[in-house]
């Protein structure tokens, strides 16, 4: 009987622990077919973020980051593995569940911003909402807060032509958080950006992440990024190299040293 207990704690403790992973990804393998020849862009990639934290994928051009944005995003299939976000395998989900999944849970952060050009920063927020099917009135007066949030609140009626690469990113950024999501996956977001503006990027991924327990994932090469991140990912030749926590790296110069 007391073992039984044991085995039971045991589980509880387990399943609390799973409880607090937004995203694990098992095994996860992805091979695209390029002339005739299997190109392996993700060899089994073990890995998973807590609820709240804010990981960094850092690797050369090529090595999978955007690959395995694809797969944690619900936007691509792995050929073989697991992907949960939420502890749901999203293999096991419906293109309507799917859907659901991707629209409610996780906003997308991209390196060229992705804007619609003609439409104002506002429409640009208030849109997913709008898929989502909330009232005009309520999409337009949360969109209006998010773009204060990301210290916008003058702009809302700007088009993207009207903006800095800077405040598009920004609008970008609050796009992403219209529908609550658990988590936000940015892809190279400080790419296109010069050197103080990425920073004033990095600042305020970091303050969604701390102030709106978003949990924050991006892929990087920019290494002002891990500065930011409380774990970072390397990633090489479709494999995940090793992770580190933030105080186990030396950021100099914009050159990190292991230090641990
Ligand atoms: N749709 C595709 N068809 C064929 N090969 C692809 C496709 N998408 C990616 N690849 C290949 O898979 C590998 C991983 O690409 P991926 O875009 O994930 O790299 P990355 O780490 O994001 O690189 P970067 O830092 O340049 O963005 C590369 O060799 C790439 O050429
Ligand atoms: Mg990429």
């Amino acid at each position: 009987m007391a073992e039984e207990k044991t085995n039971a704690e045991k589980k509880a403790a387990e399943d609390a622990l799973l409880a607090t992973k937004v995203v694990r990804a098992l095994k996860v393998r992805k091979t695209y077919m390029l002339g005739g020849e299997t190109l392996h862009a993700l060899n089994g990639v073990d890995f998973s973020v807590q609820r709240g934290e804010y990981v960094s994928i850092m690797g050369p051009s090529g090595s999978g980051k955007s690959t395995l944005f694809n797969m944690i995003g619900g936007l691509d299939r792995p050929n073989a593995g697991r992907v949960y976000i939420d502890e749901v395998d999203i293999a096991s989900l419906n293109s309507f569940e799917l859907a659901w999944l991707r629209c409610h849970k996780i906003g997308y952060i991209f390196q060229s911003f992705n804007l619609i050009q003609v439409s104002t920063a506002l429409d640009n927020v208030m849109l997913p909402m709008v898929f989502a099917g909330m009232q005009q009135a309520d999409a337009q007066e949360k969109a209006a807060r998010l773009l204060g949030l990301v210290g916008l609140g003058e702009r809302i009626f700007h088009k993207p032509v009207q903006m800095s690469g800077g405040q598009q990113q920004r609008v970008a950024i609050a796009r992403s958080l219209a529908n609550d999501p658990a988590i936000v996956l940015a892809d190279e977001p400080t790419a296109n950006l010069d050197g103080k503006t990425g920073e004033q990027i990095i600042d305020l991924l970091r303050k969604i992440n701390k102030e709106e327990g978003v949990t924050v994932i991006t892929a990087t090469h920019d290494h002002k990024m891990l500065v930011a991140s409380d774990r970072i990912a390397w990633i090489r030749d479709g494999q995940v190299e090793r992770i580190q926590n933030r105080d186990e790296i030396e950021i100099k110069e914009g050159h990190a040293r292991v230090i641990k």
